[in-house]
């Protein structure tokens, strides 16, 4: 079967989908050029036994035929409007195979703890991506092998690790955000264990891959092989899913993981070499500066009956991001939430000292050009001497104090510089700035913060924040 008519299936199987069941199951099908470039990362391709877990229409197990030479295939799938496709897709195959029409994972755990059922040295999948509740089915089946995982494409993915022989290879498309994080974290530690990572695939532009199905997730090829020495690590980067060209960069594997990393991170460098001037404005971590970052410890709900729509006698500022907008900072500002908050005991506990913060929104908007934006607050902004910083910050201080004003500056020059955004995307693939993701970062040196913090002024632009960046490369030369 060609590339074309197995497009056209997958564009008749769409129609046919119960709209309702998309989401849950989530039946985001693969593009053939996808499923052809997937199928060819495969390095050993003799006596292949199979395993395609989510097959929907069976496009990877066909893409994957044309590559292998298959002894056998087995490919689960839940729906019934795909299952009637993948049915006719693999009986054409020269092969034998296997459909099972079960939950992959509830079947998987079962095969796993039981040591029955097939082990597989080749597996090719788009697993749906779904979160799992903490009370859900596939949570307490995946907990029965030692699994922690909230989603739906990281169990399977872990499922399948864990029925590979040693020596198997997994080429697999997934979203990026178990890369960092700490909820993916366990995920992260069972698969570097059991595997090596060979290869890592980007698209530059992060709608390309499902684009027929709008999906704005930023989606990762990975090739893995369970058991595998690690090495270094082919990164390959391709414009979309069409793969005219492929750049293709060899690293070493500690800029992928860094060596000692507690929350092993898995980065993902840029296709270009850094510099050296570069390198010398990631060198100190937070704790060296002597700063620390939280996230913002007002949880609003929590002290509803608190809430202030304007400040009152008795009352301290309560600061949310929407405080901030283009024009600068407007406090207090009519919003559904409250500007203040009537200090209590229960409220005064997660207050800070008056002092020169900086903030970084934890949530930026998908369409937002960069990852990081921080802003500086500064006790003339709010003329209180307690403060309330709202959930959806983090919060740069010294030990609950505020910072010095020209670090603060710099700070706030650093994170917003297009320097600091594409270092930031290394590591991190979806729009959330969590505070273990800034704790984790590298930062200037003392003085070369405050040097970029004595050229700050209030409404720099990108261009001469960057242009702030430069003078200080410069000045190391
Ligand atoms: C992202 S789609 C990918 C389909 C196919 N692999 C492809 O690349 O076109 C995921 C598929 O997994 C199926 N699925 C969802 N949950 C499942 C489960 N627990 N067990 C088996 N299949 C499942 C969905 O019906 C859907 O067809």
């Amino acid at each position: 079967m060609d590339e074309a008519v197995i497009d056209a299936l997958r564009h008749e199987a769409k129609t046919k989908l119960d709209p309702k069941q998309k989401g849950a199951l989530g039946q985001f099908m693969t593009p053939f050029r996808i499923a052809e470039f997937m199928a060819n990362l495969f390095v050993t391709r003799t006596n292949a036994v199979l395993l395609d877990a989510g097959a929907g229409i069976g496009s990877l197990t066909l893409a994957a035929s044309k590559v292998l030479k298959l002894s056998r295939a087995e490919a689960w799938e839940l729906d019934p409007v795909m299952v009637s496709y993948l049915q006719r897709n693999l009986a054409g195959l020269d092969v034998v195979t296997e459909l099972h029409k079960k939950d992959f994972i509830l079947d998987s755990v079962d095969r796993i703890q039981f040591d029955v059922g097939t082990r597989f040295t080749h597996a090719i999948m788009n697993p749906p991506y779904k979160k799992i509740g903490a009370n859900s089915i596939h949570r307490s089946a995946c907990r029965q092998l030692g699994l922690e995982t909230g989603n739906l494409y990281t169990a399977f993915l872990a499922l399948a690790i864990l029925q590979m022989k040693l020596g198997g290879e997994i080429v697999i498309i997934i979203p990026r955000s178990f890369c960092n994080g700490p909820y993916y974290k366990p995920f992260r530690s069972l698969m570097l264990t059991k595997c090596s990572i060979d290869l890592i695939h980007i698209f530059e532009s992060r709608n390309q891959a499902f684009k027929d199905d709008e999906v704005l997730q930023e989606n990762v090829i990975l090739k893995l092989t369970r058991g595998g020495a690690q090495g270094s690590v082919t990164l390959s980067l391709s414009q979309d899913a069409e793969f005219d060209v492929v750049h293709r960069r060899v690293v070493p594997f500690e800029l992928i993981v860094e060596t000692g990393d507690p929350e092993i991170f898995i980065r993902i460098p840029s296709m270009a070499e850094p510099g050296p001037v570069t390198g010398e404005f990631f060198k100190y971590g937070l704790k060296e500066l002597g700063v620390e970052v939280c996230t913002g410890p007002v949880v609003d709900f929590r002290l509803k009956p608190w809430w202030s729509q304007d400040p009152q006698p008795g009352t301290v500022p309560c600061i949310y991001p929407h405080h901030f907008t283009a024009a600068g900072f407007e406090w207090p500002k009519a919003h559904k939430k409250p500007n203040s908050l009537y200090r209590s005991n229960e409220v005064d506990k997660w207050l800070m000292r008056e002092g020169v913060y900086v903030v970084v929104r934890r949530f930026s908007a998908k369409e937002e050009r960069r990852r990081v934006v921080a802003y500086i607050i500064t006790p003339q902004d709010i003329n209180s001497q307690l403060v309330g910083f709202e959930n959806h910050w983090n919060v740069f201080h010294i030990q609950k104090n505020g910072l010095p004003m020209d670090l603060a500056r710099g700070l706030a020059v650093f994170l917003n510089s297009t320097v600091l955004d594409n270092y930031f995307r290394i590591f991190s693939g979806h729009t959330q700035v969590n505070a273990t993701d800034l704790r984790n970062m590298k930062f200037p040196s003392l003085p070369m913060l405050r040097e970029l913090g004595s050229k700050y002024r209030h409404g720099l632009t990108q261009e001469e924040i960057d242009g702030l960046l430069d003078q200080c490369a410069n000045k190391q030369n």
